[in-house]
């Protein structure tokens, strides 16, 4: 009587404890932690630097265990094409907000999606209609403008004995680029002027990218977070920024596309005649919401992250003068004295792009690339991962693996004169915009500013170090990595010559 009961007890016995061991698996290697913390107390202030360090005890796959959520960090080539290439599928999701991030908006997670029917409806609107080729070239004569302006400023402060905040300037380039190509204007002299609006969106991105309690202890977490008036913030800058997205699309729809500078459609046209347009044929039924959310990704992704390269490549060739000479002997002999460097003559730089694949690789704007999480268990060599473990690519330190480059610390743009390492997410030892499906897709708009900006800036000034003053290289970390104190430079005006014909290109 008693051993059917018994049999059942022990079969299901045997289940969990099988369970258990399939679960407990092989794991990577793992730091050792402290209850509850786990490993939280080791990532300090930046995160790339720290789990770099880690990497060279316990390998290039380790485990962290960071409050109660694991994290697998790759710090090595090899291992992030097995995550970003042969893993793709299952690694490319973003992991859900969560805690007080997850607002009553239904635009702030837009871009945190899982990968899926709806994630890729709305990268194919991306991909296809907003940041193609065909339109970031249609967006030439807004760079060419703003850059125009920057140069204007930059001369008219110009003097022998007087810096300028080259930060200010170019960060004030790249938000007015962006804005300028997704709401059809920029913000400046008005009310909401550029930098206000600049402001709220670099406080929605940092509280949405940076850590808050319930990201690593999902009850007590949201406690603090409500104690620290973590909460209080987050749904006081969206109530800002949906009133601001609301008016913008309101002015849109009663100004119609012909109203705008150049006649031109922006992002936010785009998107409304998608929303009008659309047909129930299997495509996602685009929202309002989706419009706001669409414009939040591309101002956070988009105006941070080219000004810092912008940023950090000015000052590596400030700190290495015969580099910026090269590279302003090529775009001054290319141009001659046609007064400016434009879109077209850009493809012949071919020094100014390995001065970017170098800023790019040992300053990457996206450290750690933006978090990821498994979807299902997959295997990397005899490890194993489990779903619902977030991923950090460090593309920082794989930067700086001394096994595939030499003198990694060393700023020496001819390591790519052979031009085998592009940045398209196909040689994994140099990712900046990531791999994979979820690489970034404005890659190729940011490198239209990246290349216009940089190129202007040294054709039209010879560039100094104010004297006494030694270039601080410290970083700063929020969603992405920049430069922490402002580039100061003394702008040296360059006489564009009769003499300055074209002389090669
Ligand atoms: C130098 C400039 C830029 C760099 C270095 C950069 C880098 C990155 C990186 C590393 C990612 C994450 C990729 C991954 O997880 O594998 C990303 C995602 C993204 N980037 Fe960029 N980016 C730049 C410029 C831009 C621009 C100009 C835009 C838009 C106008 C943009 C829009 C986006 C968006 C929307 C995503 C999220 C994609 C997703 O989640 O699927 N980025 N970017």
């Amino acid at each position: 009587m008693l051993l059917i009961p018994f049999l059942l007890l022990l079969s299901s016995l045997l289940l969990i404890i099988n369970k258990l061991a399939i679960k407990k698996g092989k794991l990577p290697p793992s730091p050792s932690k402290l209850p509850l913390l786990g490993n939280l107390h080791q990532l300090g202030a930046f995160p790339h630097r720290s789990t770099w360090e880690l990497s060279k005890k316990y390998g290039p796959i380790m485990l962290l265990r960071l409050g109660s959520m694991p994290a697998i960090i790759v710090s090595s080539a090899e291992t992030a094409k097995e995550i970003l290439k042969t893993h793709d599928l299952e690694c490319c999701s973003r992991p859900p907000l969560t805690g007080p991030k997850r607002l009553s908006y239904n635009f702030q997670d837009v871009g945190f999606v899982p990968y899926g029917h709806y994630y890729r409806e709305m990268r194919k609107i991306c991909v296809t209609e907003l940041f193609s080729m065909k339109r970031v070239q249609s967006f030439q004569s807004v760079r060419k403008e703003e850059v125009d302006l920057l140069i204007k400023s930059i001369s008219e402060s110009a003097t022998p004995a007087n810096p300028v905040d080259l930060s200010k300037g170019i960060l004030s380039l790249t938000a007015s680029i962006i804005f300028r190509i997704a709401l059809g204007k920029n913000f400046q002299g008005s009310e909401l002027d550029n930098d206000k609006l600049q402001k709220l969106v670099s406080e929605a991105a940092t509280m949405l990218g940076s850590f808050c309690a319930s990201d690593f202890f999902p009850y007590v977490g949201n406690m603090i977070d409500w104690f620290t008036g973590f909460h209080r913030r987050l749904e006081n800058t969206f109530h800002e920024l949906d009133a601001v997205f609301q008016q913008i699309i309101d002015d849109h729809f009663k100004s119609g596309t012909t109203m705008h500078e150049h006649n031109q459609e922006d992002i936010v046209d785009v998107l409304l005649r998608m929303v009008k347009d659309q047909t129930e044929n299997g495509a996602i039924h685009l929202t309002k919401d989706h419009i706001k959310g669409i414009l939040l990704d591309i101002f956070v992704a988009g105006i941070d992250t080219s000004a810092i390269a912008i940023i950090w490549a000015m000052t590596e060739l400030a700190r290495k003068p015969t580099a910026m000479k090269k590279a302003q002997d090529e775009i001054r002999s290319c141009v001659g004295n046609k007064g400016k460097v434009a879109d077209n003559d850009v493809s012949q730089l071919k020094y100014l792009k390995m001065i970017i694949k170098e800023t790019l690789r040992l300053h990457p704007p996206g450290p750690l690339l933006l978090p990821r999480e498994t979807a299902s268990h997959l295997k990397i060599g005899d490890y194993d991962i489990y779903p619902k473990t977030r991923i950090a690519v460090n593309v920082w330190a794989i930067g700086r693996d001394p096994d595939i480059w030499n003198n990694p610390e060393e700023f020496i743009p001819e390591r790519f004169e052979d031009g085998v390492i592009d940045l398209k997410g196909q040689h994994f030892e140099l990712l900046p915009f990531g791999a994979g499906r979820r690489i970034c897709p404005g890659m190729n708009m940011g490198m239209a500013v990246l290349e216009l900006a940089l190129a202007n800036l040294l054709y039209f000034f010879d560039w100094k170090v104010p004297s006494g003053v030694e270039i601080d290289m410290e970083e700063r970390v929020t969603i992405s990595l920049g430069k922490k104190t402002a580039l100061m430079l003394v702008p040296i005006k360059y006489n564009i010559g009769e003499d300055d014909e074209i002389m090669h290109c």
